[in-house]
């Protein structure tokens, strides 16, 4: 089984999909994790955008795994955690545009589909219900006022020691959007069939239990 939950940077995804998967024991696939490890290899390779092919190549040197571990997901790359590493501001502030880049898409639409082989999992990104799993059980977007999502990640990087304003985590989001809804496959938008949850002025734990109960019905 996937459920897809999809929506934009700061609407809560990470969150309700680590709170849903525990609950309801289903396997946690950060999909946006994968871009960020291909964007953080990108910069200590010291490659810049403008090397899409170098970029694209270094892919195939790059082995991918999400462990879980305690409820939490450990993101590997080649054998080394990068958990923290791939949420820096400068990770931030390229992998939208990284993650237009076709054949990385390709080539990570490829790894997402075979992490989910055979497992019940939840699905959080951009695209999972439009293209990554169109035929997805349950699909959710998950959206909320911009203001608001900024806010919250601004919060959130001040509880993990990550050092940024609310103004340049505003910035990014509102850049990371409109990247985010014009890619040329796989962009943001809402799925065929999917539930529309506006979080703005909901609690995590409303959100939450709005999601299980969207997904027990489904089932
Ligand atoms: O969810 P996140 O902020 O970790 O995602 C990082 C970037 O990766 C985001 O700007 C868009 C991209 N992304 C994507 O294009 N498709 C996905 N399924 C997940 C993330």
């Amino acid at each position: 089984m996937v459920v897809a939950i999809d929506g934009p940077a700061g609407s809560g995804k990470g969150t309700i999909t680590k709170i849903i998967s525990q609950r309801m024991g289903l396997v946690n696939l950060d999909t946006g994790a994968t871009y960020r490890c291909v964007a953080l290899a990108s910069l200590r390779a010291e490659l810049t955008l403008k090397d899409e092919e170098k970029i694209v190549d270094l892919i195939d040197s790059l082995d991918i795994e999400l462990e879980h571990q305690n409820g939490e997901i450990k993101v590997i790359l080649n054998g080394e955690d990068v958990s923290k590493e791939i949420r820096t501001a400068e990770v931030t502030g390229i992998v939208s545009q990284i993650s237009s880049i076709v054949p990385v898409r390709l080539k990570m639409v490829e790894l997402q589909r075979k992490l989910a082989k055979g497992k019940d999992v939840i699905m959080e990104g951009r695209d999972i219900g439009t293209y990554v799993f169109p035929n997805a059980e349950v699909k959710i977007y998950l959206d909320a006022d911009v203001s608001e999502r900024a806010r919250r990640r601004y919060k959130e990087n001040q509880e993990k020691g990550i050092k940024c304003t609310y103004e340049e985590v505003l910035d990014n989001i509102l850049k990371r959007d409109e990247n985010d809804k014009h890619k040329e496959i796989g962009s943001l938008k809402v799925a065929d069939g999917a539930t529309i949850l506006d979080s703005t002025n909901m609690t995590i734990d409303e959100v939450a239990d709005e999601v299980e109960k969207i997904i027990k019905k489904a089932i």
